[in-house]
């Protein structure tokens, strides 16, 4: 079929195009010289989704007798919507503990659409000899205001990336992203199918065990198939989730395995799903934090390990000299001590705490190793998962939340 083209309107066109430059010249000439608006709207979208922090208040808190564990609720403190968020996600939670700022991150365990009511959700399990997890639960009180930071991590489903079938192997607390993915199923933002293998000590351990319960029924997209290490009972599996169990629930054809939970459990279900030949791009766990023990990793330089070294941490104009042990990460000793630090994931992976090494060396595991490569090469470190290897001097963002 022959094509018609408007020579007329294409004349025009390129009429208008060419006078573009001169026409927009003489309108920049007749604006007013009045001030540039600094709120573009661009800008407060830009805000209203990835805020640096979020005030909020805990309007309830919801205990878990038998898991040991609290789940706070936040309430925006000005009443507004909270930061949207993908189910998954995790917030960084601002504490002051006996003159140490530091920060924790938790999954959200709410469902999204509740952030359009200004609220976030995370729940809290004890840790025996922990630090900011015991304060949290004995401390934190209805009517509290703190701070949290905007969602971040990725540890959520992405169509392009992960199969329609997810198999989420969950343990203890690491629950918490699973039941968020679970409500937002429900509510028809996420569309995927999710089989939930949760590994709890004893029927008792169970955490949201009525909460699963009952998002399952609500959703045929959602299974949740309880495993119990420590009793056997009826309507429950029994054991540890390995390479057997995730077949016997496991679709036809491609799934996706989603992990969170403690890393005993991540240790032992990684060679359970090897036997299983699935593809690494299908494989994705959540972070977990360092490790306790760096001493004893492969690699670590030994002749470092119990020592105690001079860090000279610079922010802006402020200096401030400080003792950082050698079994600790750099972040570790810079909130001992008071000083105000950006960080969020505290796993290496996230970058927010990203930093100068002006001089000395530091060690940084291999599992932790989220740098870019050119800031390996120009000298930069992420003091959450950089263990001091010597005295050193390094530039650190300002945070933030102070
Ligand atoms: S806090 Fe995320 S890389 Fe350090």
């Amino acid at each position: 079929m022959a094509m018609k083209f408007g020579v007329k309107s294409t004349a025009a066109d390129i009429k208008k195009f060419t006078s573009l430059i001169t026409n927009r010249e003489a309108a920049i000439r007749k604006a007013k010289a009045n001030d540039i608006n600094p709120s573009f709207r661009i800008n407060e979208l830009a805000r209203k989704y990835h805020p640096d922090y979020q005030k909020m208040i805990i309007s309830e808190i919801i205990s878990h007798e038998g898991a040991d564990a609290k789940t706070f609720v936040f309430k925006k403190a000005d009443g507004s919507e909270a930061a949207f968020f993908r189910a998954g996600q995790y917030v960084s939670v601002l504490l002051k503990i006996d003159g140490s700022l530091v920060t924790r991150p938790y999954s959200i365990c709410s469902s999204p659409l509740e952030a359009k009511q200004g609220i976030v959700k995370i729940t809290v399990r004890n840790v025996k000899d922990g630090f900011a997890a015991p304060y949290m639960l004995e401390n934190f009180k209805i009517g509290d205001e703190i701070k949290i930071s905007g969602p971040e991590g990725t540890f959520y489903y992405e169509e392009l990336r992960d199969a329609e079938n997810v198999i989420a192997i969950a343990g203890g607390s690491g629950i918490t992203p699973f039941l968020s993915m679970a409500y937002a199923i429900r509510d028809g933002l996420e569309d995927f199918n999710l089989t939930i293998l949760f590994g709890s000590r004893t029927e008792e351990n169970i955490l949201f065990r009525n909460e699963l319960e009952a998002v399952a029924k609500e959703c045929d997209k959602i299974k949740v198939v309880n495993v119990l290490s420590d009793e056997k009972k009826k309507g429950y599996e029994n054991g540890f989730i390995n390479a057997k169990l995730i077949k016997k629930y496991a679709p036809e054809g491609k799934y996706s395995i989603f992990m969170c939970g403690p890393e005993a459990m991540y240790r032992f279900a990684e060679k359970e799903i090897e036997k299983l030949g699935i593809e690494k791009k299908f494989i994705r766990r959540e972070l977990l934090g360092v490790t306790k023990k760096v001493a004893s990793l492969e690699d670590y330089p030994k002749e470092a390990a119990g020592k105690v070294f001079d860090v000279k941490v610079i922010i802006g104009e402020n200096e401030y000299n400080i003792k950082a042990n050698a079994d600790e990460p750099v972040l570790a000793a810079i909130e001992k001590a008071g000083i105000p630090a950006p960080s969020r994931c505290r796993s290496g992976e996230c970058g927010w705490c990203r930093s100068k090494l002006v001089s000395g060396n530091a060690y940084t595991p291999k599992e932790n190793e989220g740098r870019r490569f050119t800031d390996i090469e120009f000298g930069y470190i992420h003091p959450c998962a950089a263990f001091p290897l010597s005295d050193m001097v390094i530039e650190v963002p300002g945070s933030y939340m102070k």
